[in-house]
């Protein structure tokens, strides 16, 4: 029997197009254009060394991304990582949204246009710090799920926002097979310690995702990271601040580090995290050397939790992560600068790195050499001293060389240094936020939200109800409302002796107002978000409105079930001190409303803002809680980034033009160890630390895009009762830049010049200083030849110090936007003091 011949007119549009899609992906997967070995991924037959970097969509705007990914291509990276962020996707059930901020196709395209590849995490568990790890709040609801393990509901939901994500990447031909960029894709997200946990469940579910997402016939391989036992043939992938002693679980996969974290996530309430470039770059140059060929900085721009897209709880609107580009694209120097100048020596060495395995030759007691000898010919070698207190003196191929503390130098002719992942010759700078100057400020309206306010939306019931059941995530906010009747004989009326109420929630923040007054407010933290409230509270005689304002800030986002953790006032919540002693309050009747009025009112918004009568400039009041602040400005000249200082107010949130900048909490303070830390030594996210005692965040980015010329709406929601009229506008700039080179440091460019011919010396290193684009260098801060001592903003002179230090940049540099001082004693007026190792350090001012 000859079988029908089907045709598109026959089926429906749906049908039609999954049979297209089957027939496609079975050539995909048969003209597989990426492939691996144990050497490396495999492109259109060619092994490559990648440096891959993560950029997440939505944590920047559309008009950043050509910007964030040529700066990127420029650091030297091969590759754009990023998770897609289902809940972004799909915000309701069914309905989908891929615009603004979500456009993942124009992303990837972009991406493409650049000339780089893209590795596309589908996730769709993501982690990442983001509102519940990335899963739609939706599907917590769907009857009988449970997350992450092997249960129908939730696999039936996983395989069909991956189909469609991928299906959506086919129509577009957005993979390598079909010639778009996409070269790499990931399902799940470090599940191993997961499925270690629960057993054979998610032994199941592990092996069915990745059954899942091969069969989905991409065309190109799948990762699943921290996943020791990722079947074949997905690649198990590493994931850490280090990664070299990773190997894949077979032999014939290569060995890929899919987040080298470049810094740490920020909490409220914590100091900030950042890396030093030396280990950062020390840590990808041990993972080369030990044969790794892909390495994907996590993250390369963290971007901004716009919105309430933060996870965690209590993760920060920042999500600067110490990146090699800052949270509003800047370059961060010198990170970018050291890990281009590193990815340089790495690609010198490619052809040796990719056609032979290391020989690893002992140098000393933590030395190492690691050479790596192509038939052809080439040769690289990386020589290792793990010793983070002393330099090292090695000898290699009969030539001497010294070796900075915890650092690895790259030969990638087996005999001239090229680079050292301890010596900085990229440029560091130092960044300003300069206030934006509007005459006396922002002037500001305002209007109240009443503590109690019923209205329809209220509702009644016995007992206290979890937060997210009720909210749904829609708003931050609940109110718990209860009525609590004090009798005229209570003791404390004539005593004085307040009741103290004690009221206990499963997090995240709490606000207890007392017949519409703030009484006091409790918060937990990242570690433990429960609270409790405890504080005297004044009750008088007759009927008293208790109302407690539960705030959440941010969904979890990692942890076994965390989709079951529980937040608001699960009580118990009582009243002491009374005659009776404790009254419990928690069974009693409460009343409930989500979100606020002026968020019913869409008052943030330009439309909704109108709705309401507020209250005029001349009579606004300042430290008020639970107030909105509107102001209109014109958008500030030039092209520099924007941010609001918000350093006077206390929580809440801001939008500009209806457009969320996020949460804001400058009055949560950093508390942690903000010791001086030194690159050398193991790296964990608790060692180096800044901001202690200052707001954890102090700075909200405001893109540009947003901004109209004229007439931009700025609406603020503060629950404590800040200060608006000190809210600035800000600009950030390049303030100084500088350069801390050692005299015969060696560098790339001079190694080319000499393998080329063209010079037959050993050659100094330069100084390079590069203001920002429309800046110019307007004076030198400090500059010495010798032994100067501190860093970038702190350089000191040391006892050897050339008089004439200052001379060449005052000639070169002046006036300029960029300049090259060549770091010989004759340009300083002679050596100042011969047979000792001098370096040179220069601050210039960027104006
Ligand atoms: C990893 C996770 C990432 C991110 C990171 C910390 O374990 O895969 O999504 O959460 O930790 O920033």
């Amino acid at each position: 029997m000859g079988l029908k011949p089907v045709t598109c007119k026959a089926m429906p549009v749906t049908v039609a197009l999954a049979v297209v899609l089957i027939l496609c992906s079975l050539v995909f997967s048969s003209m597989a254009s990426v492939s691996y070995d144990n050497k490396a991924l495999i492109i259109n037959g060619r092994r490559k060394i990648l440096i891959s970097g993560s950029i997440h969509y939505p944590r920047s705007t559309p008009e950043m991304w050509p910007d964030l990914i040529q700066k990127a291509k420029e650091g030297g990276l091969d590759v754009i990582q990023t998770y897609v962020f289902w809940n972004g996707h799909e915000p309701q059930q069914g309905k989908y949204y891929f615009e603004g901020r979500y456009d993942l196709v124009r992303f990837i395209k972009l991406i493409k246009e650049a000339g780089l590849y893209a590795h596309l995490r589908v996730g769709p568990y993501v982690c990442a710090e983001w509102n519940f790890g990335g899963f739609p709040v939706w599907l917590k609801y769907v009857p009988g799920i449970s997350f992450r393990t092997d249960n129908g509901p939730f696999k039936a939901a996983m395989e069909k926002f991956t189909r469609k994500i991928v299906d959506m990447m086919k129509v577009e031909g957005l993979y390598e097979s079909q010639g778009g960029p996409i070269i790499l894709s990931q399902i799940e997200n470090e599940y191993g310690p997961l499925e270690y946990e629960l057993g054979a469940p998610g032994k199941a579910y592990a092996n069915w995702a990745a059954k899942m997402a091969v069969g989905l016939g991409t065309g190109v391989p799948w990762v699943m990271c921290k996943q020791d036992d990722a079947p074949d043939p997905v690649i198990n992938t590493c994931n850490g601040f280090y990664c070299d002693y990773f190997s894949p679980n077979k032999a014939y996969k290569p060995k890929i580090w899919t987040e080298a974290w470049t810094g740490w996530f920020t909490q409220f309430g914590g100091a900030v995290p950042y890396r030093p470039a030396e280990d950062l770059a020390f840590s990808v140059a041990r993972f080369i050397q030990k044969g790794g060929s892909y390495i994907n900085y996590y993250m390369y721009h963290g971007g901004t939790n716009f919105g309430r897209t933060s996870g965690g709880p209590f993760i920060t609107t920042s999500y600067d992560y110490d990146a090699p580009l800052d949270e509003y694209g800047l370059l961060r120097q010198p990170k970018w600068g050291h890990l281009k100048d590193l990815h340089r020596a790495i690609k010198l060495c490619e052809p040796a790195l990719l056609a032979s395995d290391a020989t690893m030759i002992s140098l000393g007691n933590y030395q190492e050499a690691h050479v790596f000898k192509s038939k052809t010919g080439s040769c690289a070698a990386f020589l290792a001293n793990y010793d983070a207190h002393s330099f090292a003196k090695v000898t290699f191929g009969n030539l001497h060389y010294n070796i900075p503390p915890w650092s690895i130098s790259i030969l990638p002719d087996c005999k001239n240094t090229v680079y050292n992942t301890a010596r900085m010759g990229a440029q560091s700078a130092e960044m300003k936020m300069t206030p934006v100057v509007y005459g006396a400020g922002f002037s500001w309206q305002s209007f109240n939200e009443e503590p109690d306010s019923y209205d329809v939306n209220t509702f009644t019931t016995m007992g206290l109800m979890e937060q997210i059941n009720i909210t749904r995530d829609v708003s931050d906010y609940l109110w718990y409302m209860t009525d609590v009747k004090i009798d005229a004989n209570e003791e404390f009326l004539r005593s004085g002796k307040y009741p103290v109420l004690q009221a206990s929630s499963a997090g995240h923040a709490l606000h207890v107002f007392i017949n519409g007054q703030l009484s006091g407010s409790a918060y937990g933290s990242l570690e433990s978000p429960k609270l409790t409230f405890s504080g005297g509270v004044n009750l008088r005689a007759g009927v008293n409105k208790i109302a407690l304002l539960s705030i959440a800030v941010g969904l979890p986002n990692i942890g076994p079930h965390f989709e079951t953790w529980k937040a608001g006032v699960l009580g118990p919540t009582s009243l002491y001190n009374l005659n009776e002693g404790r009254r419990d309050l928690s069974w009693q009747n409460w009343s409930y409303k989500i979100g606020l009025k002026g968020e019913d009112l869409s008052l943030h918004s330009l439309s909704g803002s109108s709705s309401v009568e507020w209250v005029t400039s001349s009579m606004v009041t300042q430290r008020q809680p639970l107030t909105w602040y509107k102001a209109t400005f014109n958008a500030p000249y030039g092209r520099e980034p924007l941010a609001l200082d918000m350093s006077s107010m206390g929580k809440g949130q801001a939008w500009i033009n209806g457009e969320s900048i996020g949460r804001y909490w400058p009055a949560y303070k950093a508390s942690g160890n903000c010791a001086a830390c030194n690159y050398a030594g193991w790296f964990n996210e608790k060692k180096c630390l800044k901001s202690c005692g200052e707001p954890t965040q102090r700075w909200y980015h405001v893109p540009r895009s947003w901004l109209k010329p004229t007439g931009n709406l700025l609406v603020v929601f503060e629950e404590w009762g800040g200060d608006p009229f000190h809210i600035s506008m800000v600009k950030r700039e390049v303030a100084t830049v500088c350069a801390d080179i050692y005299e015969w440091q060696p560098t790339l460019v001079n190694w080319q010049l000499q393998t080329s011919g063209k010079v037959n010396k050993p050659l100094r290193p330069k100084a390079h200083l590069s203001c920002a684009p429309g800046q110019h260098i307007s004076s030198i801060k400090f500059a010495s030849f010798g032994t100067p001592e501190g860093s970038c903003g702190s350089f000191r002179q040391g006892s050897c110090h050339a008089f004439h230090s200052y001379d060449a940049f005052q000639k070169l540099c002046i006036g300029e936007n960029s300049c090259t001082v060549t770091v010989a004693p004759a340009m300083f007026g002679g050596d100042p003091c011969p047979s000792v190792m001098k370096k040179l350090s220069v601050e210039a001012v960027c104006s």
